[in-house]
């Protein structure tokens, strides 16, 4: 068996893997969102981070059934009209915000931020 061609894969796999760790951490300019970052890290996180041991991302995980992610971070059809809706209405568990909370200036930064990926 001729190793070459295996290994020139390999190699492009781990360029392939590498560039995908780079390009969204490059294209996600860390000021540019900083606002709504803070805000999802207060308000957001403790329910839709990473892991079935948050409700959310679980509740949403067992909710799309492999349709989509849990993850609402991941999500790239969450348009910043939903998440201002969502915020301030909830759903089910979730309970809505007040602009006590989180403000309207707050949530068109939090909003942005998650619809970042949505075209
Ligand atoms: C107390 C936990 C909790 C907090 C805090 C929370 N959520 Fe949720 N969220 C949930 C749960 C649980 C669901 C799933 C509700 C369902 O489908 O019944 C959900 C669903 C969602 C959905 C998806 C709704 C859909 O269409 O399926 C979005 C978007 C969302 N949350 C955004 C947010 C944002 C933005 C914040 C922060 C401001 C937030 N959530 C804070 C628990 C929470």
């Amino acid at each position: 068996m001729n190793k070459h061609p295996a290994s020139q894969l390999l190699g492009l796999i781990v360029a392939a893997s590498v560039g995908g760790l780079c390009l969204p951490a490059l294209a996600d300019s860390p000021n540019e969102h900083a606002d709504g970052i803070a805000v999802y890290t207060k308000w957001c996180a403790p329910c839709h981070a990473p892991g079935i041991i948050h409700p959310g991302t679980s509740a949403l995980g067992a909710k799309y059934q492999g349709i989509k992610s849990g993850v609402i971070l991941e999500w790239t059809d969450l348009p910043a009209s939903y998440v201002e809706y969502m915020v301030r209405h909830g759903m089910s568990v979730m309970p809505h915000f007040r602009k006590t909370e989180i403000s309207d200036s707050e949530l068109k930064a939090l909003a942005a931020y998650l619809s970042r990926n949505t075209p």
